[in-house]
This record gives C-alpha cells, sequence and structure tokens, in this order.
C-alpha cells in the first residue's frame, strides 16, 4: 500500500527512483509519480494516474539528467480518486517544496481550512498536500522566502521547517521531501508508517521496504516511530521529532536482489509457489530438535518454563496470515491447549478480556499490517504477552513483541500470498512442537516422531507440486464460472478459506469457504447444476463426513473436485480429483492448500487477470 522511494547521490537519480518503485509496485497502487532536483534548483515533477512503465516513458525523453536528489511514490487511493492530480508527490504553491506521503494526516481537513484561510491554493483533493502548504508557512516563518541564501546555508532552515510541520501533522505518516533550493539533504520521518534509509558509498537511500534498493545496498537502517532523517550524498544523521540528536545501528538484510525477480516464471506468484518447499526447510532449518524449548530459549528468549506458564493463546492476523491463524488453533487444540483465533480488525474489545497467562501469536508476513500492529497494541495494555511471527526483519511488529519467530521465505512481491503462508504454517507447527513437548504432551519418541514427519513436508510439497499441469486443466475447465465454493473440516476447514481467497484476490468471481458440516444450514440453498465445489477431503477422522457432505452437495448439482490422497480417493465420490501424496493428518493443511493456490492461479490466467497486481489490492495494508 503506497511506496516511497528517495535518493541523493551521483547516479542517476531519476532512474534510481523509477526503478525503486517498480520493486514496490508489488505493494498494490493506483498512480504513481517522481520529482527530481537538478543543480540549478529546477524541479521537475511526473505523475501519471496508472503504472510505473508510463512513468518511465514519460520521463524517457526528460533533461534530468544532472539530478541529485529526488523522491517518488505509488500511491493506494485513500483520500480523493486514483488520478494524475491526486498523485504524490505534491508541492507548495511555490512549487518549491516537494513531499510523498504514506499513511493519513487526520486532521487535515482542520489544517487545510486555516492554510485556505491563509491564502493557500490546493491542487488535489489528497490529506498529503497540507504538508507541503504548511511547510511553505514554516520556511516563511522562518524568513527564508526572499533571503539569497546558498544551499548549504538552508539546509538547517529546511529541517526546523520540517521538524516544525511534524509537529502540526496527526495520524500515521511516513514522509519524504525535497526542497528545490536545497538539493543537497531530503528529509524523511516517520510515525506509524515503515520508513528504512539504504546506505551506500557516497549515496543515500530513502524507501518503504529495502525491497526497492537492495539492488544498491544491503546496509539499511530502521526508522522508529517519531523519528527523523537528515539525509545527504555523504551520510546520514537521525533525530527525534524533538530534534534530539541520535546514534542508530545498522542492519544487514540477507535477502538477494535476485530473491525478488521473476527468475523465468510468468508470475511472481507462480514462482513464489513453486519456492514453498524451500520456505519451509528454510524456516525449520536447526529449530527443530530437540523439541521442548532450549532452541526457542536460545532464539527468541521462550524458555519451556514459560511455555508451560502460559494458560491460553490467541492468534490474531488479517488476510492469509488469519487462516494460518485458524490452522494454529487446531493445532494447539490437537495438544490439549486452549486458543483463539480472531480477525485483528475485529479483535476489539476481546483485547481487554485477555486472561492472564495468555499469549498472544500475531502473525504478519510484512510486519507492517496497521490492523494487527493496533490489536497487538492493545492486547499489550491489557498485560499479555505477544509472540509475532514474520517474515520481515526489523519491520514494527519485530519492535512491538515480546517474541519474534522469523519465517524465512525470502521476499514474497506476488500480492496474493503462497509461501509466506507456508512459511507461517510451517512456524506454528514448529512452536507447536515445542509447546507440546515442553508441556508433556508429547513423550520424547512422539517428539522425535512429530520433529520428522514435520521433515518430510518440503519433500512432499514438491511432489505435490509435480500435479500443476492436470490441476491447470481443471481450472481452465472451470475458468468461465462466476461462482466457487470451497468446503473442508476441521485442520483444513481454513484451507478452504484460503482456497476462496486466492480466487477472489486474482480473479474477481464470487468464491466462498465453508465448513462442510455448516453447508446444510443454509450455504447449499445457493448450490445450482455445474456449480463448482472444491472438497479437500484427505484421511483422516473427518473422512466419513466429508465424503457425506461430498454427497448432498452433489444431489443439488454441484460439480465436485476433491482434494484426496490416494486412500481417501477411494472414499470420495467426485467428478475429478487431484490426489496428493499421503501425509499424517495433522500436517496436510500444508500439502491440500497447493492445489488451490495453483487452481487460483490458472483460473486468474485463463481470465487473463493481472496476477500479481491485483485490483484494488495492497500488499501491505498499512491503514485501519
Ligand atoms: C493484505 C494482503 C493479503 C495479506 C494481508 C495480511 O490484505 O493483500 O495478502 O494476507 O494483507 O498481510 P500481512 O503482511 O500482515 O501478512
Amino acid at each position: 500500500m503506497c511506496g516511497i522511494t528517495g535518493y541523493i547521490g551521483e547516479n542517476k537519480t531519476t532512474d534510481i527512483l523509477i526503478d525503486g518503485l517498480k520493486r514496490l509496485e508489488y505493494r498494490g497502487y493506483d498512480s504513481c509519480g517522481i520529482a527530481v532536483v537538478d543543480g540549478k534548483n529546477k524541479l521537475y515533477l511526473r505523475r501519471v494516474s496508472g503504472r510505473v512503465d508510463a512513468l518511465d516513458k514519460l520521463v524517457a525523453g526528460d533533461p534530468v539528467k544532472g539530478a541529485q536528489s529526488g523522491v517518488g511514490h505509488t500511491r493506494w487511493a485513500t483520500h480523493g480518486a486514483p488520478s494524475e492530480d491526486n498523485a504524490h508527490p505534491h508541492t507548495d504553491c511555490a512549487g518549491e517544496v516537494v513531499v510523498v506521503h504514506n499513511g493519513i494526516i487526520e486532521n487535515y481537513l482542520d489544517l487545510k481550512e486555516k492554510l485556505q484561510a491563509g491564502g493557500h491554493k490546493f491542487k488535489s483533493e489528497t490529506d498529503t498536500e497540507v504538508i507541503a502548504h504548511l511547510m511553505e508557512d514554516k520556511l516563511k516563518a522562518l524568513h527564508v522566502q526572499a533571503a539569497a541564501m546558498r544551499a548549504e546555508m538552508l539546509e538547517p532552515v529546511f529541517f526546523e521547517a520540517f521538524r516544525r510541520t511534524l509537529a502540526d501533522l496527526k495520524g500515521s505518516f511516513a514522509i519524504s521531501m525535497v526542497w528545490a533550493r536545497c538539493p543537497g539533504l531530503l528529509l524523511a520521518a516517520r510515525m506509524h508508517s515503515p520508513l528504512v534509509i539504504g546506505l551506500g558509498k557516497g549515496e543515500n537511500f530513502i524507501a518503504s521496504d529495502v525491497s526497492a534498493f537492495l539492488k544498491h545496498t544491503k546496509k539499511v537502517v530502521f526508522l522508529n516511530d517519531g523519528e527523523l532523517a537528515a539525509v545527504r550524498m555523504d551520510g546520514v544523521d537521525y533525530y527525534t521529532f524533538a530534534g534530539k540528536k541520535t546514534a542508530k545501528d545498522s542492519v544487514t538484510i540477507q535477502w538477494d536482489s535476485t530473491m525478488a525477480e521473476k527468475g523465468g516464471y510468468k508470475h511472481f506468484m507462480l514462482k513464489e509457489i513453486h519456492e514453498q518447499a524451500e520456505a519451509v526447510e528454510n524456516t525449520l532449518r536447526g529449530r527443530l530438535l530437540p523439541l521442548g524449548g532450549e532452541i526457542l530459549k536460545a532464539e527468541m528468549g521462550l524458555s519451556a518454563e514459560a511455555m508451560k506458564g502460559f494458560s491460553s493463546l490467541q492468534f490474531i492476523a488479517c488476510g492469509t496470515a488469519y487462516h494460518a491463524c485458524l490452522v494454529g488453533r487446531g493445532l494447539f487444540e490437537n495438544f490439549g491447549l486452549v486458543a483463539s483465533a480472531d480477525v485483528a480488525s475485529e479483535f476489539t474489545d476481546r483485547a481487554k478480556l485477555m486472561a492472564r497467562g495468555t499469549l498472544v501469536v500475531a502473525i504478519s508476513q510484512s510486519g507492517e499490517t496497521a490492523d494487527t500492529l493496533f490489536a497487538v497494541r492493545e492486547a499489550k495494555a491489557g498485560g499479555a504477552k505477544v509472540l509475532c511471527i514474520t517474515n520481515t526483519v526489523g519491520s514494527t511488529l519485530t519492535r512491538e513483541a515480546d517474541y519474534v519467530l522469523y519465517t524465512h521465505c525470502g521476499p514474497e512481491i506476488g500480492v496474493a500470498s503462497t509461501k509466506a503462508f507456508l512459511g507461517q504454517l510451517a512456524a506454528i507447527y514448529l512452536l507447536a512442537g515445542h509447546f507440546a513437548a515442553a508441556r508433556g504432551r508429547l513423550s520424547g519418541a512422539e517428539a522425535r516422531r512429530y520433529a520428522e514427519d514435520l521433515l518430510k513436508i518440503p519433500r512432499l510439497i514438491e511432489e505435490t507440486l509435480e500435479k500443476e499441469p492436470e490441476i491447470a486443466k481443471i481450472a481452465e475447465a472451470f475458468s468461465a464460472s462466476e461462482h466457487f465454493l470451497f468446503i473442508s473440516r476441521h485442520l483444513n476447514y481454513p484451507i478452504a478459506l484460503e482456497g476462496a481467497l486466492k480466487i477472489k484476490e486474482i480473479s474477481y468471481v464470487h468464491a466462498e469457504g465453508y465448513p462442510a458440516g455448516e453447508m446444510k444450514h443454509g450455504p447449499i440453498a445457493i448450490i445450482y447444476k455445474g456449480m463448482p465445489l472444491l472438497a479437500v477431503a484427505p484421511s483422516g477422522r473427518t473422512l466419513d463426513l466429508m465424503a457425506g457432505n461430498v454427497e448432498e452437495a452433489k444431489a443439488r448439482g454441484a460439480d465436485v473436485v476433491a482434494i484426496v490422497d490416494a486412500a481417501s480417493r477411494k472414499t470420495v465420490k467426485a467428478s475429478r480429483y487431484i490426489t496428493l501424496p499421503e501425509a499424517p493428518e495433522l500436517f496436510t493443511p500444508m500439502l491440500t492448500v497447493l492445489p488451490l493456490q495453483l487452481f487460483a492461479y490458472y483460473v486468474a490466467l485463463a481470465k487473463k487477470c493481472d496476477i500479481d497486481k491485483p485490483r484494488n489490492l495492497a500488499k501491505s495494508v498499512t491503514v485501519r
């Protein structure tokens, strides 16, 4: 959701900003723009409603070779429709101060009214534009409007005006700013919206996330809420909003920039589906044996004693990560531990009701999802301990949680989450295994067996993905359908939800995931002749009931595709089958989801949808 890039240095500023925007496209956006300043204080502002490719074409002929600093932005509309006028960057009346912003300025209407009363003319409907006009006022107040000062002398003025502007803003924001009169300094600030500084040699970068500049540097500094950065070619200084200088450590990112490229696949989503065995393997590696606590204690300070002490678990997350929570709930319950799962945006009054001793487990690929962060803060305020499962080093969630369990999936670019989900499941199975062993729910021999079974999953994932050609054929056969139903039970019920979500996200058709037993209580009424119904029915204790539910659906006309294994195939009567390798019942969700991801992918492909950048969606949702 919205992406920021900023650059200062002697390289090709425009190219670097646009390349950075391309790498942030996956976050979701509808319009984009850049602004660069050349050595003669001339500002070039270019914006388009639409894709970064169009912006790239637009700037191709621009005479901005001499630019040494600039900012770029991909916008996901909140205030004001997606249009060129509302696209960032935004400027003040004089067209000298340029701002890009992620988040929401909550008091923008008040500020706008005052600024308009003071004579400012607004050119957009955005909340962001008030920042540029506020800056103009602050600069005026510092008496620099007419002063013929040299650029270096203007830097402290620029900085002070920025600080004063920040003091007037309420809400969430990541801001980056350039002032045409002062091209040697870029300013950036963060409050509840991510912002990262990339440290190069003789050049420095600003971005919403590291993928924008990984190609140039892996050395990064994460800004905290209430911090701002003064970014020059030869170095970066950090301050609090109050103006106090702070020392910050840099972190070296392990991801390789090529990991965020398509590597021969048609779409990131397909590439990421095929990276799932690796994602699970990397997440489990070195963390499983012995189960019981020592490893988690060494990694994140979660001892066996602490694991024994919790009375219950509360999972919270959004979207796909919420479906991982539901699997987590079933798994922990299987080991006799009370667990609940809520979507973060609905975790309202419940946060205050957390029983003492509840461990809140927050799951988020990005670690920046506003709903999840808000729910975590509420739970912490109520006294709960928080463990987060995330894929993103240094993300906000990791800084707010008491315990951090990283998934090691590498960058996920496709908006529809696939490998991050498998990584989350792997982390949950890992955590559940340690909890169960620490609490005496798994004996030594059972714990070893559990770990061995889990370690076999990556190979079974690879085996399952070999079914891709037949899954593609089935998906194509159903691709004209406007409705899809997904049903399952128990640990695979969340997989039915995930299968439906994947189709909705990338094919824009109606799909529902339902607990199979609940169909007869209402939803069965919508079944019509030929309606595609995907039944997730691996062997296990719910198989006979599932087979019965499939019969009920068929009797009303459903055209059933059954996701089975060799043994359950004999029990479930469907018109088509996708047969998976056999796995212990407890672990089946890590396999059954794979054909559903591929099914969604091939339906979307047949419908010619923009698979990696689905309409209306953002990868990282930083507003509530
Ligand atoms: C957005 C994305 C989903 C994702 C959800 C949670 O809605 O489009 O794919 O599952 O956010 O994201 P998170 O980063 O917290 O896992």
